[in-house]
This record gives C-alpha cells, structure tokens and sequence, in this order.
C-alpha cells in the first residue's frame, strides 16, 4: 500500500489570535478530506483551543510544538499531553530542533517525551536532523541514527492502544542548516537519509513498521520545491514552518502533494 502524505504546519512562536484564526479558517476551507493527503497544524499553546473550534467540523488535525513528559505536577511552565487533548490536539512534534539546539532538549528527555505522548494517545512527529558542521564532516548518518534510537528507546512496535507504531509515529527528518535558511536539501540529499532511517526502522523494529512510516522532510519546504522533495520515493510528506504561515503557499504545498497521489 502507497504511504498517505502527511504535510504539517509548524507556526512556530508566530500569528496573534485574530490572523492565527483567519489562517486556519482559509486552510480549513480548501483543504477538505482527501485520499492523498492528511494536513495538520500546530499553533502556539495559547492558541490551541481557538483553533481547534476553527477546526471542529473538518479533517485538519491539531497538534501541538512540544509538550512535557509527566502527567501533573511542580513543572511550572510546562504542559501535559492529557492537557493538550482537553483542548483537541491529535499530535504532538517532538525533538524539534529549535528545542534541541536554542532551549538545550537532549535525546533522553525527547525520548521520554515520545512514550508519554504514545501512551497518553497523541500522535508523534519526531523531529531529527544535523546541523551543518556535522553534514559537512560526513557525520550526517551517524547523528540521525543515534537520534532515532534514542529517541525510540523502549518504544514497542505495538502502542498500547493496539495501534502499529506506524500509525501513531511520523518522523520528520529536518537537517538544522535548511530549516528557516531558504536552503533546502536537494531532494536527493533528503532522499538518502529518508531511505537510511527507513532501512533502521526495519532493523529496529520489522520491515512492516518501516515500510509503513511516514518520514517527512522538513527545512525551508516552499510551493516552488514541495512536489520534486514530495516526489522522492521516501518522503511521505512535510513540516513545514514559514510558509505554513501563509494559508496561500500551505495550501499550494498541500496540493503538491495531492497532484503527486503516489
Ligand atoms: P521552515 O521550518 O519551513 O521555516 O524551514 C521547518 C520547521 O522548522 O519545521
């Protein structure tokens, strides 16, 4: 079976309510259920609940930038998984860089991060990828590997709910050096990692798990390069952060991808 896209919206620490409101509602309005396609998006905290009103009758699903891994509690600050379902998130993007290299997140707490969102029922997208010294000393391979099996310590190929791993888990293969640059991987460079993760997963977990998970590319994903990364045959959707912003180049992005119906 042909993997479904996944292209999700990272906005970051951006939008006021008002626009965040009015982006969401012109997403909404033309992007509806489609067999190509899932869309997600994931506002600020704040904004979660408004949006999710915004969302209520239509397929996009709501997910969250990041979250703690304990239920309640002295973590001033911090927000639960069961605290971001009360407001209607479905997923929740875990490791992104900008929580590993600008607030100091490492591999274990991303992993701790990833077995409370799959048990307390919210999808994963996590996040991997090198920063630019460690691309240009060849160090690409070894860094995603050690990101991966970190950060799926302990995590079952099963989820308590009976789901595949699968179904439940994204990984979002985002190289630092491409993210807000302008510069993207050429596709073939994203390519090749796509399809080393994969090979991993199958060593980590069997060759359904890897076969069946959808890998998306994430760093500087515009209208004008979305269907050539889109089209490689191990990339399975996108993160995208700025241009999720305007509801005109998401949605071209998205219908990149529907054009593509791989
Ligand atoms: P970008 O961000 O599309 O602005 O490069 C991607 C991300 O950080 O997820």
């Amino acid at each position: 079976m042909p993997r479904k896209l996944f292209i999700a919206g990272n906005w970051k620490m951006n939008t006021g309510l008002p626009d965040g409101i009015e982006l969401a509602g012109k997403i909404r309005d033309a992007s509806g259920a489609n067999e190509a396609v899932d869309v997600g998006v994931a506002p600020p905290f704040v904004y979660l609940r408004e949006i999710s009103q915004v969302l209520s009758q239509s397929p996009i699903r709501l997910g969250a930038q990041n979250m703690y891994c304990e239920d309640n509690g002295a973590y001033t600050g911090e927000i639960s998984a069961e605290m971001l379902k009360d407001v209607g998130c479905r997923f929740v993007i875990v490791g992104h860089s900008e929580r590993r290299h600008v607030l100091g997140e490492n591999d274990e707490l991303i992993n701790r991060k990833v077995i409370k969102a799959l048990s307390d029922g919210l999808d994963v997208i996590l996040c991997i990828g090198e920063l630019l010294a460690q691309r240009e000393s060849g160090q690409t391979n070894e860094v995603v590997t050690e990101q991966i099996k970190i950060g799926l310590e302990g995590v079952p190929s099963v989820c308590a709910d009976g789901k595949s791993l699968s179904e439940r888990l994204t990984v979002a293969y985002e190289p630092v050096w491409a993210i807000g640059t302008g510069r993207t991987a050429t596709p073939d460079q994203a390519q090749q990692v796509h399809e080393m993760v994969r090979t991993l997963l199958a060593d980590m977990y069997n060759a359904t798990v890897a076969d069946e998970v959808r890998i998306q590319y994430g760093g500087s994903v515009k209208p004008g390069n979305a269907a050539e990364l889109l089209a490689q045959s191990d990339i399975d959707g996108a993160l995208v952060g700025g241009a999720s912003l305007k509801a005109e180049d998401f949605i071209a992005i998205i219908e990149a991808g529907v054009g593509l119906k791989k």
